[in-house]
């Protein structure tokens, strides 16, 4: 397990013109527990402390103040030396990749071995190895000037993995690849967590990154973590108007586009008014029994609007927007938001039968 407890990290920022530094809270009490084996999700806006919060769990950025532990280990007391070594237990990759250009893909996945003074032979034995679980066993002769970016970041995972880290950090690491190399990177990722039981920490702004492969996502904004918990539950259920945001596209939280001319009102302007509800819902909650239940017992009409159909992992989520019209609206809207999914009314829509779309 990897603890956080009330990690804070201030930079001291020189202020323009002036001689005296400032302190800027780039990192504020972050407390957070991470499963052994688990794909953990960051996200926020860009500046919001992410890259800080990661490197501050590899020490390469020490805490203001806080702890932090990996595996019951406190690694915010080690001295240099064993600190040394337990970083050598945590790999990490990046935007960039990080290969070093003179040497073959085979001698970047064996720089860390080499510098454990592993002996010849079991570095050639692991550098096979492993280059056979990400796939490039054929690259491992040409130096990274001669690969892909997608190829690049396999030599990057591989050297990563080398040393039989515990724990995998993430940061941005497939930002700069196309959408299918990307796919094909976090098939790999995952695979290696399925398979190595890795624990992974990942930073992303690509939302169906975390969508696909986390397990949990931490939301960060301003240095302090706003959200927190299963991505299935911050996906369907955000809170916080900065995950909302975060997630609109992946949520599809807007209306879409062919309703963009529809008028609706966001004050009920008559008794008569038609209602537009906006269902959220996840799981085995599926969405037509509800509304020929609804129909049924609060004699409404409903017109579905809009639907989409989505998944978290293997989970189905949708969204549908609806119009109920006559009956028992308020009745029906209240039966809603008792059962397992997230009814919102949107607003109202003056004349029954005035929509055009
Ligand atoms: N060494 C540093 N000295 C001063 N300020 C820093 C330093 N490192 C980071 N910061 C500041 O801390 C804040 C958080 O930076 P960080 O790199 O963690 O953001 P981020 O969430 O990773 O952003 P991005 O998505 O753009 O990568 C930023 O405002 C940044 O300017
Ligand atoms: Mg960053």
């Amino acid at each position: 397990m990897i603890r956080l407890d009330c990690v804070s990290k201030i930079f001291k920022v020189s202020e323009p013109g002036s001689a005296s530094k400032k302190d800027f809270h780039a990192l504020r009490d972050v407390s957070l527990e991470i499963e052994n084996g688990s794909i953990y999700g960051i996200i926020g806006r860009s500046g919001a402390g992410k890259s800080t919060l990661i490197r501050c769990v590899n020490l390469l950025e020490r805490p203001t103040a806080g702890r932090v532990f990996i595996n019951g280990v406190e690694m915010t007391s080690l001295k240099e030396a064993k600190l040394r070594a337990a970083r050598r237990k945590i790999g990490m990759i990046f935007q960039s990749f990080n290969l070093l250009a003179n040497r073959t893909a085979f001698g970047n996945i064996a720089f860390p071995l080499e510098l454990e003074r592993w002996t010849r032979q079991d570095i050639a034995d692991r550098v096979h190895e492993i280059a056979a679980l990400v796939g490039i066993t054929d690259k491992l002769d040409q130096y990274p000037s001669q690969l892909s970016g997608g190829q690049k970041q396999r030599i990057g995972i591989a050297r990563a993995l080398a040393n039989r880290p515990d724990l995998l950090l993430s940061d941005e690491a497939t930002s700069a690849l196309d959408p299918q190399t990307t796919k094909s990177v976090l098939t790999l990722l995952k695979d290696i967590n399925d398979k190595l039981g890795l624990t992974v920490i990942l930073i992303t702004h690509e939302m169906d990154v975390i969508k696909e492969i986390c397990d949990s996502v931490a939301v960060l904004d301003s240095g302090e973590i706003v959200e927190e918990g299963p991505v299935l539950k911050i996906f369907t259920a955000p809170i916080k108007s900065v995950t909302k945001e975060l997630l609109a596209h992946v949520l599809r939280t807007r209306l879409p586009d062919s309703l963009a001319g529809l008028e609706f009102t966001r004050e009920r302007g008559n008794r008569q008014a038609d209602v537009l509800l906006r269902l959220s819902f996840f799981g085995n909650v599926a969405a037509q029994p509800i509304i020929s239940d609804i129909v049924r017992k609060f004699d409404v009409d409903v017109n579905i609007l809009a639907a989409q159909l989505d998944h978290v992992r293997t989970t189905p989520y949708g969204t549908i927007v609806v119009q109920l019209s006559g009956g028992d609206r308020e009745e029906a809207i209240e039966y809603l938001l008792d059962l397992n999914l997230k009814a919102e009314v949107m607003g109202y829509v003056a004349r029954s039968g005035d929509i055009t779309y």
